[in-house]
């Protein structure tokens, strides 16, 4: 098996790529990414110096780029996490959303059907569907609720599924794709939640929550998400969608809140500040579909995982400490001030 991995110098990408080279150590994997603000590649650290693995720096939307890998590799799959992910970078320059998340999804498709039709699974997210209100916690996502995006980010990504759909459809390409709820974990970078309260937090710093912090993520240990679109990928139906999602809701100020405990650090830290343009306010994933359907269950629990996960941001201080103190410094100081 070569499996063609996008975007796997990212959070969920480089956990992913780690998950398989452990669980199937023959599969060759090669991992195409355009090193953007947000790909790391001291995240593939321990995997990038093995035999079965080759690291291509280069954008989903090259299509040159796209034919010359694929005649090398004939990968018999190809994994899409490759995308911009930050819904406040979407607020704030929304085209490179549109770029890479539709147009390099469909460069992508168009590459794995000149190659004989490639097994293409899509990484999508739950926010494709919209929000839903704080005050009906018995709705959930499936996966026949309705596309709803809210923000530029969201509505690439919707986009995307839609082309997904259409090329299977269309030109009968085996495709898949997965919606996933929020993911922590390690890796992740630290302009999003988790990540940035733990540095904040550590430094003593403000903690900064939006709006009141009443609104709801289902988060989902990265590990667990992994399995899942391994599950898709070995087991799931070319057509299908697939949710996922841990059965988690948090209110943010409650993860804020823990995060203090955790770090024994005052709940003063945090600081409510304007909140974000059309701030979806719950998000919550039915995911029975892949547990009945493919046998996936999570291992985590998030009382777990999240601590987990702290003591890993504390032990691997290097890993972030490099992007806290370089170009994000400044995206950290144009996004917040004065809000
Ligand atoms: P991330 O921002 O950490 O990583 C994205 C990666 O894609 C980076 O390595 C970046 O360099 C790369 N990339 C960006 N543009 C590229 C391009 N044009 N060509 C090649 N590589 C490019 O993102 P993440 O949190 O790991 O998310 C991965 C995927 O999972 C995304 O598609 C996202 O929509 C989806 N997702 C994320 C979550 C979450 O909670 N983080 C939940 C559900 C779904
Ligand atoms: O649901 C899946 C999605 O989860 C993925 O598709 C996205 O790629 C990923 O970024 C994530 O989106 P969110 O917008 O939910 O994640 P974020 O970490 O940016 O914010 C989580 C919540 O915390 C959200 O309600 C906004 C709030 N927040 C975020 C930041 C960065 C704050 O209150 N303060 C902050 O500084």
């Amino acid at each position: 098996m070569t499996l063609l991995v996008t975007g796997g110098a990212g959070f969920i990408g480089a956990n992913f790529i780690r998950c398989m080279a452990a669980a199937h150590p023959t599969w060759r994997i090669v991992c195409l990414d355009a090193l953007t603000y947000a790909g790391n590649l001291s995240s593939l650290e321990g995997i990038a110096e093995g035999p079965c693995f080759r690291f291509v720096r280069g954008s989903i939307c090259d299509r040159q780029l796209l034919e010359t890998l694929f005649c090398e590799e004939n990968p018999d799959a190809v994994v899409n996490f490759a995308a911009e992910t930050h819904v406040d970078r979407s607020i704030e320059a929304p085209e490179v959303f549109l770029s890479t998340n539709i147009l390099g999804t469909a460069a992508l498709m168009d590459a794995c059907r000149a190659h004989g039709g490639v097994r293409f699974h899509q990484v999508s997210t739950d926010e494709v569907y919209g929000d839903l209100p704080l005050d009906r916690p018995d709705l959930r996502f499936t996966e026949e609720t309705p596309l709803r995006a809210s923000s530029p980010y969201s509505a690439s990504k919707a986009s995307a599924d839609l082309l997904v759909m259409a090329y299977h459809r269309t030109y009968g390409l085996p495709v898949t794709i997965s919606r996933c709820s929020n993911n922590y974990g390690p890796y992740q970078f630290p302009e999003k939640l988790i990540p940035l309260m733990i540095a904040r937090c550590e430094a003593g710093q403000s903690m900064p929550v939006y709006g009141e912090g009443k609104n709801v993520r289902d988060w989902l240990h990265v590990e667990d998400h992994c399995r899942a679109i391994e599950a898709v990928l070995l087991r799931g139906t070319p057509g299908e969608v697939y949710n996922v999602g841990g059965n988690s809701e948090r209110a943010n100020i409650d993860v804020v809140r823990l995060i203090c405990r955790e770090l024994g650090q005052p709940e003063s830290l945090i600081t409510f500040v304007t909140d974000r343009k059309g701030h979806d306010l719950r998000y919550a994933i039915d995911a029975g579909k892949i547990r009945r359907e493919l046998g996936w269950e999570p291992q985590h629990t998030f009382e777990t995982g999240i601590r987990q996960t702290i003591r890993w941001y504390l032990d691997n201080r290097s890993w972030w400490q490099t992007i806290t103190s370089g170009e994000y410094r400044h995206y950290y100081e144009r996004m917040y001030a004065g809000r």
